[in-house]
Protein backbone atom coordinates (compact mmCIF):
# COMPACT_ATOMS: atom_id res chain seq x y z
CA UNK A 1 0.00 0.00 0.00
CA UNK A 2 3.22 2.53 0.19
CA UNK A 3 2.39 3.18 -3.73
CA UNK A 4 -0.98 4.23 -3.14
CA UNK A 5 -0.58 6.07 0.20
CA UNK A 6 2.45 7.95 -1.48
CA UNK A 7 0.08 9.42 -3.87
CA UNK A 8 -2.08 11.24 -1.09
CA UNK A 9 -5.65 12.72 -2.26
CA UNK A 10 -6.43 11.85 -6.04
CA UNK A 11 -9.13 12.99 -8.13
CA UNK A 12 -10.32 11.48 -11.49
CA UNK A 13 -11.60 13.89 -13.50
CA UNK A 14 -14.30 12.09 -15.44
CA UNK A 15 -17.34 13.27 -18.18
CA UNK A 16 -16.63 16.91 -19.07
CA UNK A 17 -18.62 18.96 -21.97
CA UNK A 18 -17.24 17.29 -25.45
CA UNK A 19 -19.11 15.29 -27.83
CA UNK A 20 -16.57 12.42 -26.16
CA UNK A 21 -18.65 12.66 -22.70
CA UNK A 22 -20.05 9.65 -22.97
CA UNK A 23 -16.82 7.72 -24.11
CA UNK A 24 -15.33 9.85 -20.60
CA UNK A 25 -17.78 8.43 -18.04
CA UNK A 26 -17.19 4.58 -19.08
CA UNK A 27 -13.34 5.61 -19.09
CA UNK A 28 -13.02 7.41 -16.06
CA UNK A 29 -15.46 5.44 -13.71
CA UNK A 30 -13.04 2.20 -14.84
CA UNK A 31 -10.11 4.06 -13.93
CA UNK A 32 -11.29 5.04 -10.50
CA UNK A 33 -12.45 1.50 -9.59
CA UNK A 34 -8.76 0.40 -10.39
CA UNK A 35 -7.10 3.47 -8.30
CA UNK A 36 -9.72 2.29 -5.34
CA UNK A 37 -8.84 -1.61 -5.80
CA UNK A 38 -5.48 -0.03 -5.76
CA UNK A 39 -6.02 1.76 -2.03
CA UNK A 40 -5.36 5.15 -3.21
CA UNK A 41 -7.96 7.85 -2.25
CA UNK A 42 -9.24 8.43 -5.23
CA UNK A 43 -12.32 10.94 -5.95
CA UNK A 44 -14.23 11.05 -9.57
CA UNK A 45 -14.94 14.82 -10.71
CA UNK A 46 -17.01 16.30 -13.24
CA UNK A 47 -15.63 19.39 -14.50
CA UNK A 48 -19.12 19.96 -16.77
CA UNK A 49 -20.81 20.08 -12.72
CA UNK A 50 -18.25 21.51 -10.46
CA UNK A 51 -15.77 24.25 -10.93
CA UNK A 52 -11.81 23.29 -10.94
CA UNK A 53 -10.82 25.06 -8.42
CA UNK A 54 -13.18 23.11 -5.96
CA UNK A 55 -10.09 21.02 -6.60
CA UNK A 56 -7.77 22.87 -4.48
CA UNK A 57 -10.35 23.44 -2.15
CA UNK A 58 -10.90 20.02 -1.98
CA UNK A 59 -7.07 19.45 -1.10
CA UNK A 60 -6.60 16.96 -3.93
CA UNK A 61 -3.19 16.07 -4.47
CA UNK A 62 -2.74 14.96 -8.36
CA UNK A 63 -5.52 14.90 -10.78
CA UNK A 64 -6.24 11.61 -13.44
CA UNK A 65 -7.41 13.35 -16.48
CA UNK A 66 -9.51 10.88 -17.96
CA UNK A 67 -11.54 13.36 -20.26
CA UNK A 68 -11.51 13.08 -23.88
CA UNK A 69 -12.36 15.43 -26.61
CA UNK A 70 -12.30 19.54 -26.13
CA UNK A 71 -11.63 20.74 -22.63
CA UNK A 72 -10.22 17.82 -21.31
CA UNK A 73 -7.29 16.63 -24.01
CA UNK A 74 -6.75 19.63 -25.19
CA UNK A 75 -4.41 21.58 -23.16
CA UNK A 76 -7.09 23.53 -21.48
CA UNK A 77 -7.86 21.69 -18.49
CA UNK A 78 -3.83 21.02 -18.48
CA UNK A 79 -3.22 24.50 -18.10
CA UNK A 80 -5.47 25.16 -15.28
CA UNK A 81 -3.87 22.14 -13.61
CA UNK A 82 -0.70 24.05 -14.29
CA UNK A 83 -1.76 27.32 -12.92
CA UNK A 84 -3.41 25.71 -9.94
CA UNK A 85 0.51 23.32 -9.22
CA UNK A 86 -1.04 20.32 -9.18
CA UNK A 87 0.34 17.37 -10.81
CA UNK A 88 -1.69 15.81 -13.52
CA UNK A 89 -1.47 12.53 -15.90
CA UNK A 90 -0.19 12.96 -19.24
CA UNK A 91 1.03 15.23 -21.77
CA UNK A 92 1.65 19.19 -21.11
CA UNK A 93 -0.31 22.04 -22.47
CA UNK A 94 1.26 22.20 -25.40
CA UNK A 95 1.06 18.52 -26.79
CA UNK A 96 -2.08 18.32 -25.47
CA UNK A 97 -3.20 21.25 -28.21
CA UNK A 98 -1.25 20.36 -31.02
CA UNK A 99 -2.10 16.72 -31.32
CA UNK A 100 -6.09 17.55 -31.10
CA UNK A 101 -5.48 19.48 -33.95
CA UNK A 102 -5.07 16.88 -36.69
CA UNK A 103 -4.05 19.40 -39.31
CA UNK A 104 -1.52 21.45 -37.44
CA UNK A 105 0.23 18.13 -35.97
CA UNK A 106 -0.02 17.03 -39.76
CA UNK A 107 2.40 19.86 -40.44
CA UNK A 108 4.63 19.07 -37.84
CA UNK A 109 4.55 15.75 -39.11
CA UNK A 110 5.83 16.98 -42.49
CA UNK A 111 8.25 19.37 -41.49
CA UNK A 112 9.79 16.30 -39.48
CA UNK A 113 9.34 13.76 -42.74
CA UNK A 114 7.11 11.71 -40.72
CA UNK A 115 4.81 10.39 -43.13
CA UNK A 116 0.97 11.07 -42.92
CA UNK A 117 -1.76 11.15 -45.79
CA UNK A 118 -1.65 13.89 -48.01
CA UNK A 119 -4.44 16.26 -47.09
CA UNK A 120 -5.72 20.10 -48.16
CA UNK A 121 -7.97 22.13 -46.13
CA UNK A 122 -11.56 22.72 -47.04
CA UNK A 123 -14.02 25.12 -46.05
CA UNK A 124 -17.39 27.06 -48.18
CA UNK A 125 -15.94 27.82 -51.24
CA UNK A 126 -13.91 25.01 -52.25
CA UNK A 127 -13.30 23.86 -55.77
CA UNK A 128 -14.09 19.83 -55.32
CA UNK A 129 -13.05 19.20 -58.35
CA UNK A 130 -9.80 20.48 -57.84
CA UNK A 131 -9.54 18.81 -54.27
CA UNK A 132 -10.59 15.51 -56.18
CA UNK A 133 -7.80 16.31 -58.48
CA UNK A 134 -5.45 16.73 -55.70
CA UNK A 135 -6.08 13.56 -53.61
CA UNK A 136 -7.76 11.17 -55.81
CA UNK A 137 -10.69 9.47 -54.45
CA UNK A 138 -12.23 7.71 -51.89
CA UNK A 139 -11.27 10.80 -49.61
CA UNK A 140 -11.74 11.25 -45.89
CA UNK A 141 -13.36 14.42 -44.91
CA UNK A 142 -12.84 15.38 -41.12
CA UNK A 143 -13.19 17.79 -38.78
CA UNK A 144 -9.70 18.98 -37.45
CA UNK A 145 -10.37 19.12 -33.90
CA UNK A 146 -12.85 16.22 -32.63
CA UNK A 147 -12.42 12.26 -32.24
CA UNK A 148 -13.73 9.07 -32.07
CA UNK A 149 -14.54 9.17 -35.44
CA UNK A 150 -17.03 12.05 -35.02
CA UNK A 151 -18.51 14.31 -37.97
CA UNK A 152 -15.86 12.30 -40.43
CA UNK A 153 -16.83 10.24 -43.28
CA UNK A 154 -15.44 8.31 -46.52
CA UNK A 155 -16.48 10.32 -49.75
CA UNK A 156 -16.51 7.78 -52.86
CA UNK A 157 -17.69 10.62 -55.48
CA UNK A 158 -16.99 13.98 -55.83
CA UNK A 159 -20.58 14.74 -55.30
CA UNK A 160 -20.25 13.86 -51.95
CA UNK A 161 -17.89 15.81 -50.76
CA UNK A 162 -19.76 19.28 -50.28
CA UNK A 163 -22.29 17.78 -47.69
CA UNK A 164 -19.13 15.74 -46.02
CA UNK A 165 -17.44 18.97 -45.42
CA UNK A 166 -20.95 20.36 -44.02
CA UNK A 167 -20.77 17.63 -41.48
CA UNK A 168 -17.51 17.51 -40.51
CA UNK A 169 -17.89 22.04 -40.17
CA UNK A 170 -20.19 21.23 -38.03
CA UNK A 171 -18.01 20.22 -35.96
CA UNK A 172 -14.91 22.28 -36.18
CA UNK A 173 -14.46 25.21 -38.77
CA UNK A 174 -11.21 23.52 -39.85
CA UNK A 175 -12.38 20.59 -41.95
CA UNK A 176 -9.02 18.37 -43.33
CA UNK A 177 -9.83 16.43 -46.85
CA UNK A 178 -7.11 13.62 -46.64
CA UNK A 179 -6.01 11.02 -49.31
CA UNK A 180 -7.60 7.99 -48.07
CA UNK A 181 -4.96 5.08 -47.29
CA UNK A 182 -6.01 1.29 -48.83
CA UNK A 183 -4.57 -0.83 -46.68
CA UNK A 184 -4.41 -1.90 -43.00
CA UNK A 185 -4.99 -0.07 -39.83
CA UNK A 186 -2.92 -0.44 -36.65
CA UNK A 187 -2.64 1.83 -33.32
CA UNK A 188 0.11 1.92 -30.86
CA UNK A 189 -0.13 2.80 -27.62
CA UNK A 190 2.36 4.66 -25.75
CA UNK A 191 3.68 4.30 -22.08
CA UNK A 192 6.40 5.66 -20.54
CA UNK A 193 9.52 5.60 -23.19
CA UNK A 194 8.00 2.61 -24.79
CA UNK A 195 5.33 2.03 -27.76
CA UNK A 196 3.23 -1.13 -27.07
CA UNK A 197 2.72 -4.28 -28.89
CA UNK A 198 0.52 -2.95 -32.20
CA UNK A 199 -2.82 -4.03 -32.29
CA UNK A 200 -4.13 -4.72 -35.64
CA UNK A 201 -8.21 -3.65 -36.42
CA UNK A 202 -10.24 -4.90 -38.55
CA UNK A 203 -13.99 -3.97 -39.37
CA UNK A 204 -16.31 -5.00 -41.96
CA UNK A 205 -17.75 -1.39 -41.74
CA UNK A 206 -16.69 1.59 -44.13
CA UNK A 207 -13.73 2.29 -41.77
CA UNK A 208 -12.94 2.20 -37.92
CA UNK A 209 -15.97 4.79 -37.47
CA UNK A 210 -18.25 5.21 -33.92
CA UNK A 211 -19.76 2.47 -34.32
CA UNK A 212 -16.95 0.33 -34.70
CA UNK A 213 -15.19 2.12 -31.95
CA UNK A 214 -18.09 1.66 -29.37
CA UNK A 215 -20.64 -0.90 -30.22
CA UNK A 216 -20.33 -3.15 -32.70
CA UNK A 217 -19.46 -6.56 -32.10
CA UNK A 218 -17.79 -7.24 -35.50
CA UNK A 219 -14.96 -5.21 -34.36
CA UNK A 220 -11.54 -7.67 -35.16
CA UNK A 221 -9.12 -6.90 -32.23
CA UNK A 222 -5.24 -8.53 -33.11
CA UNK A 223 -2.76 -8.85 -30.91
CA UNK A 224 -0.64 -10.14 -31.81
CA UNK A 225 -0.41 -8.12 -35.16
CA UNK A 226 0.43 -10.42 -37.96
CA UNK A 227 3.31 -8.47 -38.91
CA UNK A 228 7.01 -9.88 -38.81
CA UNK A 229 8.94 -8.48 -35.23
CA UNK A 230 11.23 -6.48 -37.05
CA UNK A 231 8.45 -4.94 -39.54
CA UNK A 232 6.35 -4.22 -35.95
CA UNK A 233 9.70 -3.16 -34.36
CA UNK A 234 10.03 -0.55 -37.25
CA UNK A 235 6.22 0.50 -36.76
CA UNK A 236 6.64 1.05 -32.89
CA UNK A 237 9.82 3.15 -33.54
CA UNK A 238 7.43 6.13 -36.24
CA UNK A 239 4.31 5.36 -33.12
CA UNK A 240 7.38 6.83 -30.95
CA UNK A 241 8.69 9.50 -33.16
CA UNK A 242 5.40 10.48 -34.21
CA UNK A 243 4.57 10.78 -30.47
CA UNK A 244 7.35 13.17 -29.50
CA UNK A 245 7.03 15.10 -32.56
CA UNK A 246 4.15 16.76 -30.52
CA UNK A 247 5.67 16.59 -27.49
CA UNK A 248 3.84 13.97 -26.73
CA UNK A 249 4.47 12.39 -22.96
CA UNK A 250 3.99 9.32 -20.50
CA UNK A 251 1.14 7.94 -21.85
CA UNK A 252 -1.24 7.74 -25.47
CA UNK A 253 -2.34 6.43 -28.16
CA UNK A 254 -0.78 6.81 -32.11
CA UNK A 255 -2.99 5.75 -35.08
CA UNK A 256 -2.02 4.44 -38.31
CA UNK A 257 -2.36 3.17 -41.47
CA UNK A 258 -0.04 0.87 -43.76
CA UNK A 259 -0.89 0.93 -47.33
CA UNK A 260 -0.46 -2.29 -50.16
CA UNK A 261 3.00 -1.75 -50.60
CA UNK A 262 3.78 -1.31 -47.17
CA UNK A 263 3.98 1.98 -46.62
CA UNK A 264 3.13 3.18 -43.25
CA UNK A 265 0.68 6.80 -42.42
CA UNK A 266 0.68 8.48 -39.29
CA UNK A 267 -2.94 9.49 -38.95
CA UNK A 268 -3.23 11.68 -35.42
CA UNK A 269 -2.16 11.17 -31.81
CA UNK A 270 -4.43 10.57 -28.76
CA UNK A 271 -2.93 11.99 -25.27
CA UNK A 272 -6.04 10.58 -23.76
CA UNK A 273 -7.02 7.75 -25.87
CA UNK A 274 -10.27 5.24 -24.05
CA UNK A 275 -9.43 3.33 -20.72
CA UNK A 276 -12.57 0.98 -20.59
CA UNK A 277 -11.32 -2.11 -20.16
CA UNK A 278 -11.77 -3.18 -23.55
CA UNK A 279 -10.32 0.08 -24.76
CA UNK A 280 -6.93 -0.53 -27.14
CA UNK A 281 -4.11 0.79 -24.66
CA UNK A 282 -5.03 -1.58 -21.77
CA UNK A 283 -5.41 -4.42 -24.50
CA UNK A 284 -1.80 -3.62 -25.91
CA UNK A 285 -0.27 -3.25 -21.65
CA UNK A 286 -2.11 -6.83 -21.24
CA UNK A 287 -0.03 -7.86 -24.19
CA UNK A 288 2.98 -6.85 -22.48
CA UNK A 289 2.30 -8.06 -19.43
CA UNK A 290 0.53 -5.02 -17.62
CA UNK A 291 -2.59 -5.63 -16.08
CA UNK A 292 -5.41 -2.72 -15.53
CA UNK A 293 -4.52 -1.74 -12.87
CA UNK A 294 -1.11 -1.77 -12.88
CA UNK A 295 -1.35 0.63 -16.06
CA UNK A 296 -3.61 2.78 -14.49
CA UNK A 297 -0.95 3.08 -11.47
CA UNK A 298 2.01 3.84 -13.92
CA UNK A 299 -0.01 6.93 -15.53
CA UNK A 300 -0.87 8.32 -12.13
CA UNK A 301 2.86 7.63 -10.63
CA UNK A 302 3.94 9.58 -13.97
CA UNK A 303 2.15 12.66 -13.23
CA UNK A 304 3.52 16.21 -13.25
CA UNK A 305 3.38 19.63 -13.38
CA UNK A 306 4.92 20.55 -16.57
CA UNK A 307 6.41 24.10 -15.62
N1 LIG B 1 -6.53 8.83 -44.62
C1 LIG B 1 -7.25 7.77 -44.23
N2 LIG B 1 -7.34 6.66 -45.02
C2 LIG B 1 -8.08 5.59 -44.65
N3 LIG B 1 -8.77 5.53 -43.50
C3 LIG B 1 -8.72 6.59 -42.66
C4 LIG B 1 -7.96 7.77 -42.98
N4 LIG B 1 -8.11 8.65 -41.98
C5 LIG B 1 -8.93 8.07 -41.09
N5 LIG B 1 -9.30 6.85 -41.47
C6 LIG B 1 -10.21 5.94 -40.73
O1 LIG B 1 -11.03 6.74 -39.88
C7 LIG B 1 -10.77 6.43 -38.50
C8 LIG B 1 -10.80 7.70 -37.65
O2 LIG B 1 -9.82 8.60 -38.10
P1 LIG B 1 -8.81 9.34 -37.12
O3 LIG B 1 -7.98 10.27 -37.95
O4 LIG B 1 -8.07 8.34 -36.31
O5 LIG B 1 -9.78 10.25 -36.22
P2 LIG B 1 -10.44 10.08 -34.76
O6 LIG B 1 -9.84 11.16 -33.94
O7 LIG B 1 -11.88 10.32 -34.96
O8 LIG B 1 -10.11 8.69 -34.27
C9 LIG B 1 -9.42 5.74 -38.50
O9 LIG B 1 -9.34 4.89 -37.38
C10 LIG B 1 -9.45 4.99 -39.83
O10 LIG B 1 -10.23 3.80 -39.75
MG1 LIG C 1 -8.30 7.77 -34.26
Amino acid sequence: MTRASELGKVAVLIGGRSAEREVSLRSGSMVLTALVARGVNAHGFDPAQRALNELVVDRFDRVFIALHGRFGEDGTVQGALELMGLPYTGSGVLASALAMDKWRTKLIWQALGIPTPKHVLLDARSDWARVVAELGLPIMVKPACEGSSIGISKVMTIEQLEAAYVLAARHDSTVLAEQFIHGEEYTAGILGDEALPLIKLETPRVFYDYEAKYNANDTRYLIPCGLSQERECSLQTLALDSFRAVGAQTWGRVDMMVDSAGQPYCLEVNTVPGMTDHSLVPMAARARGIDFEELVMRILEAAQVHG
